[in-house]
């Protein structure tokens, strides 16, 4: 745990205009992709938060030029990768190492992957099983986590059936396939984001997605060479929460996010807390580099208590944590099903919220996969230092609790914010919001 700690005070009247750094899921991917790609591409919008700056790190020890120009300005040369010199360290993203294992399988090369702490506790089995029935060769520490050693080559073809609903095994798949002349076809029953089908048709990758009587089938085509491009990330949906949540729970509040991400695959939360009352407006809608983009205003609002179904959970899979926080300022019950991903995210979050929960005298409990918030209809006590776990959703959420409970809420790791939200706390007090 790091000990640095931060703190959130009764802030009412949010208000004012803000835009939120880039997309996490598409900064990652412009990055590999530009690194895999013939020619220069250019990115403006890039996420510069550790995560993306530990895969920019990467894709350069691969062989490819990654080039910062200016604030969030980016341009990615990309080059036939090689054997890395030292071990990759891809820092505390998921993401970041299962996209870069995908990425690197396919070429006659070897490489070591590291991460952090936490990053060397989560399961990597489930990209390396079907990179390796495509016949990438790993060696893996116990349980299958990291150091993940990777010996790479020609790879054969795969049909592969995406149960946990993952993007990031999706996108491993389909990046290892580009070194490939085989057929590559992931199935989903459930559709994850489809970020990397996207990016790799703004490449020029032949792609086709068929929807059929067993899901959504996304198949790589003939044409697999990626020619540079231009691209523009707008802001994070899964940053842009936490503004948007706490102008919700703090009265008097008036909040516009300009240029948000809203791929319908990623905009569960929105969903669900226009069911729970909230006074959300989507303007300007509008398309961005091949995604969908709009300003989100977003008004104080009194909230109730919902059921959210499983089937939404890979489009809100990292909203849960400051969903949990708007259901404990709703009135009455929420249920959100479906939520056993959680327990392997940056850090067990299920257990991490309980607890958050618990010590801002909120009450909640798991069931199986489910977790249920008894709403107070009001402001929480808050007055507790939550324990985050090293883990930047866990801070956030909680320190947006403490900006409208009765007492302070403290978190702990305030630091990891910076991997998917530089610049939260400067942002958020410019709206109003008191965090020192
Ligand atoms: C991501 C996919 C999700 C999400 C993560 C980003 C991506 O993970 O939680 O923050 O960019 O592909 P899973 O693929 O494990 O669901």
């Amino acid at each position: 745990m790091t000990d640095d700690v931060a703190t959130a005070i009764w802030s009412p009247a949010l208000r004012g205009t803000i835009e939120v750094s880039g997309d996490k899921s598409m900064s990652h991917r412009a990055l590999i992709l530009g690194a895999l790609a013939k020619g220069t591409t250019r990115i403006s919008g890039l996420l510069e938060g550790q995560d993306v700056l530990a895969t920019a790190a990467a894709v350069r020890a691969f062989g490819a030029r990654a080039e910062r120009l200016g604030p969030s300005e980016w341009r990615v040369t990309g080059a036939s990768w090689r054997s890395p010199a030292a071990p990759v360290d891809c820092g505390n993203s998921g993401t970041g190492v299962r996209l870069l294992i995908g990425a690197a399988a396919g070429f006659d090369l070897a490489a070591v992957f590291t991460g952090d702490r936490s990053l060397a506790g989560r399961p990597m089995n489930r990209v390396l099983a079907p990179l390796r029935s495509m016949g990438a060769d790993f060696e893996a520490s116990e349980g299958g986590r990291l150091p993940v050693r990777l010996r790479g080559g020609r790879l054969g073809g795969i049909h592969f059936r995406n149960d946990k609903a993952s993007a990031q095994v999706k996108s491993a798949i389909l990046l290892a396939g580009l070194q490939s002349d085989a057929a590559v076809e992931v199935l989903e029953m459930a559709p994850s984001r489809d970020h990397s089908e996207n990016m790799l048709r703004a490449f020029g990758c032949d792609l086709d997605v068929e929807e059929t009587p067993d899901g959504r089938l996304v198949r790589l085509g003939r044409r697999r060479s990626l020619t540079a491009t231009t691209l523009e990330i707008p802001g994070d949906p899964s940053s842009a929460a936490f503004p948007l949540v706490a102008a919700l729970v703090s009265p008097g509040s008036d909040v516009t996010l300009r240029s948000v991400l809203v791929n319908p695959l990623r905009a569960g939360l929105f969903t669900t807390l226009a069911e729970m009352g909230a006074d959300l407006s989507v303007l300007a809608a509008r398309h961005l580099s091949g995604e969908a983009v709009a300003d989100i205003a977003v008004r104080s609002s009194p909230l109730r208590g919902v059921e959210v179904p499983a089937e939404r959970a890979p489009s809100m899979i990292d909203e849960y944590p400051i969903l949990a926080i708007a259901a404990a300022f709703a009135k009455g019950r929420t249920v959100m099903h479906g939520l056993g991903e959680l327990r392997v995210k940056e850090s067990d979050r299920l257990a991490a919220v309980l607890a958050g929960l618990a010590a801002c005298g909120v009450e909640a409990r798991d069931d199986g996969d489910s977790l249920i918030v008894e709403g107070l209809g009001g402001p929480p006590p808050g007055g507790a230092k939550v324990a985050a776990h090293d883990d930047h959703r866990i801070a956030m959420s909680f320190l947006v609790m403490g900006l409208a409970s009765e007492h302070p809420v403290s978190v702990d790791s305030a630091g990891m914010i910076g991997t998917s939200f530089p610049g939260f706390a400067t942002i958020m007090g410019s709206i109003g919001a008191r965090i020192a």
